[in-house]
């Protein structure tokens, strides 16, 4: 039984791992290209704030969907797009809509679509 009790904390040192991995990323280094447009830098701003906690730093998942990948579970058009974030999804995606309203969510897929062109 002591023995048992002794092995509990390297049971959850992985899961610990884990969550502070993907919840105490740096703040993305501001990337080298010139002209990013002004919609994706204010998408930028809004991601690192909202959304990098789950969804990584450079959208590359974590314990969330990677959005850089190229695979998307609820689909991959603008209006799909806007709908998981907006509404939310049942998997654990919040929404967003009351919180940042429609012009907002335009910048984020704007910055989600230059993240994948990297
Ligand atoms: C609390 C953690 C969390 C936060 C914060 C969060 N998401 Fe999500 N997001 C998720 C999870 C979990 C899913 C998967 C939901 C599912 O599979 O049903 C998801 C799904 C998505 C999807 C759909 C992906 C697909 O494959 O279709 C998009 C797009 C998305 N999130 C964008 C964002 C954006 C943009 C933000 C910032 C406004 C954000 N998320 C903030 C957890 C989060």
């Amino acid at each position: 039984m002591k023995k048992f009790m002794l092995f509990i904390p390297f049971l959850l040192m992985p899961v610990l791992l884990l969550i502070m991995t993907s919840c105490t990323e740096k703040a993305p280094t501001s990337s080298g290209s010139a002209n990013v447009s002004r919609e994706v830098k204010k998408g930028a701003s809004i991601y690192e704030m909202k959304c990098l906690n789950c969804h990584g730093e450079k959208g590359q998942g974590g314990i969330c969907p990677n959005l850089v990948d190229n695979e998307w579970k609820y689909g991959s058009t603008d209006n799909d797009i806007y709908k998981s974030i907006a509404e939310g999804r049942p998997g654990g995606m919040p929404n967003w809509d009351k919180v940042l309203g429609e012009e907002k969510i335009k910048s984020l897929i704007a910055y989600i679509r230059s993240l994948k062109a990297e």
